[in-house]
């Protein structure tokens, strides 16, 4: 069968695929409260990819106001992409790289969001691939940031 997904926005009918998603992808797990949170306070941002009627992908992001990630300026909207991931199986389909860029337009055209960033492992190299092709630069290194030590970049950029 011919493969090809939407993107929509995520549905609470959507949680347990979520949730499972991001068990199998990340090992930063979510309470359901925290999920549904964003869902009710920043749905236009709240994406899934579905693919024959499966989820299969997804990206929860949050707005927040705070100090440009690129110096100067005084506070800004920013849309924090807080977890994105897609299925081992569906990878290097340009899925994320969609979800992405549809939760950025969104992030601009809904929330009036200036800049756009996230926190990733600094070993994590198909995520850091994957953003600096979206045209993120790192603009910050925290240290420790994980709960098993390994230190973040942060990754900026403008919308
Ligand atoms: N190695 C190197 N570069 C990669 C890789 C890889 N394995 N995977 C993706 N990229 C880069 C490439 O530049 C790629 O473009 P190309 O295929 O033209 O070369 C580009 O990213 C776009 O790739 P997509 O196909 O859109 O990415 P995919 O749908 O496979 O999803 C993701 C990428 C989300 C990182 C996936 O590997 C995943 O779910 N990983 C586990 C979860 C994870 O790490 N999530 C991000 C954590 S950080 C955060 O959530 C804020
Ligand atoms: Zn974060």
């Amino acid at each position: 069968m011919q493969e090809t997904f939407i993107l929509r926005q995520f549905d609470m009918v959507d949680l347990s695929s979520v949730t499972n998603i991001n068990r199998a992808c990340l090992p930063e797990n979510y309470t359901d409260f925290f999920y549904v949170d964003l869902y009710r306070r920043f749905s236009e941002t709240f994406l899934v990819a579905e693919e024959n009627g499966e989820v299969i992908g997804y990206i929860m992001c949050r707005i927040e106001v705070g100090l440009s990630n690129f110096g100067l300026g005084g506070l800004i909207k920013k849309g924090h992409v807080v977890s994105v991931a897609v299925m081992p199986k569906h990878r290097r389909k340009g899925i994320a790289e969609a979800i992405i860029k549809a939760s950025m337009e969104k992030m601009k055209t809904k929330y009036n969001a200036k800049q756009c960033y996230l926190e990733v492992r600094v070993t994590n190299e198909p995520a850091v691939g994957l953003y600096r092709k979206l045209g993120f630069d790192v603009t910050r290194t925290i240290h420790g940031y994980y709960a098993d030590g390994e230190d973040a970049y942060v990754m900026s950029r403008k919308l």
